[in-house]
């Protein structure tokens, strides 16, 4: 005898309001259904994120430390947007960016070994490797080969193509839209700007990053909740070693958000605030593990800079600020911040880069210490990694299309949101158009 297949109904009952004391509870357009993933497996919804969200909001893509002086730059690959970018520091000391693309035959302007890779450097001028074209490191051209052979051409015609490009608080942030709808300030809005951070003292930066095959926001959202670390880095995590969070499960401490990002806030673990056995012999020795250095850095004071642990929660530990729609900051209570970017390269393929920030260190046990808190942070999101690598695989087969997000996973059920908001308001805007 076989049983009746029956698709369970429970997707398309009614939710109810969420319940008072709850987070969601403050967000009523965020509602309590389950949410479809179809937006993460969809080639053509990719398609309509390159220019609903990567080609109209503003992305983060350095820090004003990678061009020091006047002629320092960087390329930036931009899959998502079909483009490669040159962020160069001009003579005048502005940052700006351009399209890496010859105004002659097109070459891609500025790279190494490989076209495809990224490069950074120091330069007067960008040649092009083809015919010679020269340009300033304001864009301008300045010289063309043979330039009495072609027909009425004025260089000053023929500059690099500008990208919009502003500084907050020494990130840069670049805008492929003609013209940007709203300024950096206020795509940024209140709550990401009132952050004023030191950023400038942490000059030591460590950097990775993983390709990866899963959709950027099914990656992103592993990142933007603490409901999975008692159970997927219940091993590796010190403070998620405790039985008590494998059984019971963590809590967020503050969720917050304020127009297209969002932030949460979760108690400490960093500092080897808990009972020794919970720390490997490695841990204990360089008083550094999962969460960093645990020695408070020289930029700890008796206040938090402003903006950060925007709840003003007692025993704060972090911030992890998701700045819509690919770029996250994560502040430690023991003075040091990480970045992490989410670069979509197909629907089901990204590029993560991780970047950790600290302090010079003064000595070398200070040294270790870094390290030491890099290489774990880099085989804990290994874990997530090859978890995400498998729930794109479970939700490509769409076997099941409505998926139930708790309280804890409201950052998720929001980013969803955001997106689906963003590319349902380009096409309005495209139909009329
Ligand atoms: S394509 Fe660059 S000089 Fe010809
Ligand atoms: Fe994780």
């Amino acid at each position: 005898m076989t049983q009746s297949l029956k698709v369970p109904k429970s997707a398309a009952r009614q939710h109810p309001k969420p319940p008072e004391g709850t987070w969601t509870e403050h967000y009523p357009e965020l509602d309590t259904a389950p949410v479809s993933y179809e937006n993460s497996i969809s080639p053509e919804f990719f398609e309509l994120e390159r220019e609903a969200i990567f080609k109209r909001a503003w992305l983060n893509v350095g820090r004003v430390e990678q061009v020091p002086r006047a002629g320092s730059f960087f390329t930036k690959e931009l899959a998502i947007a079909k483009t490669s970018l040159i962020i160069v520091r001009g003579k005048d000391a502005e940052v700006r960016a351009f399209h890496n693309v010859c105004r002659h035959r097109g070459n891609k302007l500025v790279w190494t070994d490989h076209p495809a890779e990224e490069v950074c450097g120091t330069t007067r001028k960008f040649a092009c490797k083809y015919h010679g074209w020269t340009y300033e490191l304001d864009g301008r051209c300045s010289f063309i080969l043979q330039e009495g052979e072609f027909f009425g051409i004025d260089k000053g015609d023929y500059g690099l193509v500008p990208v919009h490009c502003d500084v907050w608080q020494g990130f840069i942030f670049v805008n492929l839209a003609e013209e940007p709808e709203q300024t950096l300030t206020e795509f940024l809005g209140p709550m990401i700007t009132a952050i004023d951070y030191p950023f400038e003292k942490l000059t030591q930066r460590y950097y990775y990053r993983g390709d990866i095959n899963s959709n950027w926001k099914i990656f992103l959202d592993a990142f933007q909740e603490f409901y999975h670390p008692p159970i997927l880095h219940g091993h590796q995590n010190p403070v998620m070693r405790q039985t008590d969070y494998q059984d019971k499960g963590f809590y967020t401490s503050h969720f917050q958000i304020d127009g297209p990002h969002r932030v949460g806030s979760t108690t400490g673990g960093a500092g080897g605030k808990l009972v020794p056995e919970f720390y490997n012999p490695s841990e204990q020795l360089f008083r550094s593990g999962l969460f960093g250095p645990w020695d408070p850095s020289e930029i700890v004071g008796d206040a938090l800079p402003p903006g950060l642990n925007p709840g003003n929660k007692k025993g704060w530990g972090l911030d992890s600020f998701q700045i819509f729609p690919n770029f996250a900051i994560v502040f430690w209570e023991t003075g040091w911040y990480l970045t992490y970017h989410y670069w979509p390269v197909a629907h089901d393929r990204l590029i993560f880069e991780a970047n950790a920030y600290f302090t010079p260190p003064r000595n070398v046990r200070e040294r270790l210490a870094q390290h030491l808190g890099i290489a774990t942070i880099k085989e804990y999101a290994l874990e997530d990694c090859g978890t995400l690598e498998a729930t794109q695989m479970g939700l490509e087969s769409r076997a099941v299309t409505a998926f139930p997000l708790g309280d804890q996973e409201l950052m998720c059920r929001h980013l969803n949101k955001v997106v689906d908001t963003w590319v349902a308001d380009y096409q309005k805007k495209h139909t009329e158009g």
